[in-house]
């Protein structure tokens, strides 16, 4: 991994934490001077061998660029700017008979770690083949998805690590019924982990404190509400730590007074600086929270942008109807 750095700091000695991350060069790992980055007076100190390979670059060994990333993912100050998951051109069509139908038509999308991204668009635009296809439960025909520079969308490649570094949810929570909900959410960490529930309840206890389901443990889900249930289902991808979360419409099911807490669960995990993209159809969270936008039509990413500007002063025609539509 390449990082451009920013400006030294005089006067703690330190370089300011602004960094640029290009892309992995895994060639070029190896031992380097010591120095420390990512220092300021408000920031945690991230300490870590540096080594220039040009005026204020540096090449990061990878166990250092994953503690950055960690660190920048946290870092209440968003000083730092890392290039997570990147999609480059990505197609995907499907044969219907004779008919091909393009669901994603070359789509160029960059997420950076901590960001919150929201896609948005009409029902059938590709929003959640494009979900799937970044955590390669959708095969791409062409194009690339990169996980911190590395392409993991290449032909042959075991997708099992992958989606353990990157979880979803689903509209439908799908929590097996004949299991507490405890039992749900330990059940897929025991089996691809090997951990026992014991190892496993200090780290399930705390979730469900955090996320309002205490008293809920060992309920089953015939006895929770669809919002408790979807809350669950979220647990049940935090416990397996991952480092991005995607999220396909999952308020979608939920009858209109469940959908705020479900939200709240979204915002407490942004707050923790968790890299997250949703597909939504809540127009207000989306306003309020996303730091990027994005318009899906037919296939392709017509229009992104911040939200401020994205909902107030949308540029294309069809941005524009959707909008006046969903608002
Ligand atoms: N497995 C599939 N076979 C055929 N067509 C599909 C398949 N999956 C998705 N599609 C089509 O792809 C288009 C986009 O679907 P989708 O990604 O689910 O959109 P969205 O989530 O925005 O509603 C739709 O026209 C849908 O019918
Ligand atoms: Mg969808």
């Amino acid at each position: 991994m390449v990082c451009d750095l920013g400006a030294r700091d005089d006067e703690t000695g330190c370089y300011r934490p602004i960094l640029v991350v290009h892309e992995w060069i895994p060639g070029r790992v190896g031992d380097g001077e010591s120095g420390s980055l990512g220092h300021d007076r408000r920031c945690a100190h991230v300490p870590f061998p540096l080594r220039p390979t040009a005026p204020r670059r540096v090449t990061l060994p990878r166990r250092h660029s994953r503690q950055l990333i960690r660190h920048a993912a946290h870092c209440p100050h968003r000083h730092i700017v890392l290039k997570r998951l990147k999609l480059t051109a990505l197609t995907r069509s499907f044969e219907q008979g004779d008919v091909r139908i393009d669901v994603l038509r070359g789509v160029d999308l960059t997420i950076e770690a901590g960001q919150m991204v929201c896609l948005i668009g009409a029902s059938g635009s590709g929003k959640s083949t494009l979900l799937r296809a970044m955590n390669l439960l959708e095969p791409i025909d062409d194009g690339a998805v990169l996980l911190d520079g590395d392409d993991i969308s290449e032909p042959g490649r075991d997708p099992t690590p992958v989606r353990r570094r990157i979880g979803m949810v689903f509209q439908s929570y799908n929590l097996f019924p004949h299991m507490t909900a405890f039992d749900n959410a330990a059940l897929a960490p025991r089996r691809v982990k090997g951990l026992s529930k014991e190892a496993l309840r200090p780290r399930i206890e705390a979730l469900f404190t955090q996320f309002g389901l205490k008293g809920h443990m060992e309920h089953y889900p015939d006895q929770l509400s669809g919002g408790q249930q979807q809350r669950v289902a979220i647990v049940r991808a935090l416990v397996m730590e991952p480092e991005i979360m995607l999220f396909d419409e999952i308020t979608s099911a939920l009858d209109p007074e469940l959908v705020g807490e479900v939200l709240d669960v979204l915002r407490q995990l942004h707050a923790t600086g968790m890299t997250m993209v949703l597909a939504t159809h809540e127009m207000g969270f989306a306003r309020e929270l996303a730091d990027h936008i994005c318009f899906l039509d037919a296939g392709t990413i017509l229009e992104e942008g911040p939200p401020e500007t994205l909902f107030a002063d949308p540029k294309e025609e069809r941005t524009r109807a959707f909008l006046a539509r969903v608002l």
